[in-house]
């Protein structure tokens, strides 16, 4: 048979990326433009601004990611783009850039859902995975925990009822004066600290055991900060840190692996910019091998935003006859599932 080549674009919130993957599982380049710098500035992304960069930059992230793959735009096969969820003028810059792509080459086109490419970084390290299998997404936008039911096929078992982890991370990183993007400052401060230190709060909610909640604990540990700055008390970053981040890992494993037990799962997965936290990873391996459960999960790399992924559903996708047309347009809240 043929080889499938895909060539992958991302721009749904602040990467520009491209990537090209070959029958699915690998990845021939993986081109990510990063913005966070320049939104480090603000303290957060701001829309605007990622959209203008995209436009910048998205030209030259896809001949460098053709360059490095070694193929030409005639050998690409299909061409995959994040349409949603995400901030609508940064998806939209991908989406008609790929439209142009698209109807330029004579190539067809295939909308990528942005969490089922979080997913679907799970295919490209592990090629013994296969669905079914239970997947935590964990990203600053998203906190799903999914059922894999096969390629394309997803049921959502739960999710967050107001942050997701990764803006909790964020949040309490400014709280504590870490700074942008706060998940790897916490994730490296935790670990000078202790995570026994100072007693979260870990939010069950009794009608929906799957979903979750972390605006509580968010808010638990901006009291405490200003709690001790009231009273005059010396505040221990590291110890902040490493119980924050305890209390989230607890709540993650706890539901992924109750979920895994519960439907029968031998096989579980965790994706998303969060996914890539020593500390959950950690959790994680230790609470699954106890389960007999095998745990997946994708390199740092492919776990915080990358086209690669898209590159990877993209093709699954289009293996089962999915084609987007030219007026593919971008859904900045579109749901896990839907078309
Ligand atoms: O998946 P992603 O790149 O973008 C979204 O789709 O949202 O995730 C970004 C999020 C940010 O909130 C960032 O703080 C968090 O992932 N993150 C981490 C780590 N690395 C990135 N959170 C905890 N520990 C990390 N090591
Ligand atoms: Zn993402």
């Amino acid at each position: 048979m043929e080889d499938v080549l895909i060539l992958a674009v991302e721009s749904s919130c602040d990467e520009t990326a491209a990537a090209v993957v070959k029958n699915g599982r690998e990845v021939l380049s993986n081109v990510i433009s990063s913005q966070i710098a320049l939104h480090t500035l603000y303290g957060g992304v701001v829309p605007e601004i990622a959209s203008r960069k995209h436009i910048e930059k998205i030209n030259q992230v896809i001949e460098e990611a053709l360059s490095q793959a070694g193929v030409r735009q005639g050998d690409i096969t299909a061409i995959g783009v994040t349409y949603g969820p995400g901030l609508v003028g940064a998806l939209l810059v991908g989406v008609a850039e790929a439209k142009a792509i698209s109807f330029a080459a004579g190539i067809p086109l295939v909308g990528v859902h942005h969490i089922e490419g979080h997913i679907c970084a799970n295919y490209i390290e592990n090629p013994d995975l296969e669905p079914p299998f239970l997947c935590l997404v964990v990203s600053g936008g998203h906190t799903h925990l999914v059922r894999v039911v096969d390629y394309g096929k997803y049921e959502i078992l739960g999710r967050t009822r107001d942050d997701a982890a990764g803006e909790a991370f964020d949040k309490v990183a400014r709280a504590i004066g870490l700074g942008y993007p706060g998940g790897p400052k916490i994730d490296k401060l935790a670990k000078e600290g202790n995570p026994e230190a100072i007693a979260f709060p870990r939010a069950k909610l009794v009608d929906a055991e799957y979903d979750f909640s972390f605006s509580g604990l968010k808010s638990a540990v901006l009291n405490y900060l200003n709690g001790c700055r009231m009273k005059g008390e010396p505040i221990c970053e590291a110890d902040v840190a490493a119980s924050f981040q305890r209390a989230v890992t607890d709540v993650l494993v706890e539901h992924a692996v109750h979920g895994a037990k519960e439907f029968g799962m031998d096989k579980l997965a965790i994706a998303g910019g969060v996914a890539s936290n020593s500390a959950l990873r950690a959790a994680m391996a230790e609470a699954c091998a106890k389960e007999g459960i095998r745990f997946y999960h994708p390199s740092p790399i492919f776990c915080t935003d990358n086209a690669a992924m898209i590159g990877v559903a993209a093709y699954y996708e289009y293996m089962a006859g999915t084609r987007s047309g030219l007026d593919l347009n971008a859904v900045p809240n579109l749901r896990l599932g839907e078309r």
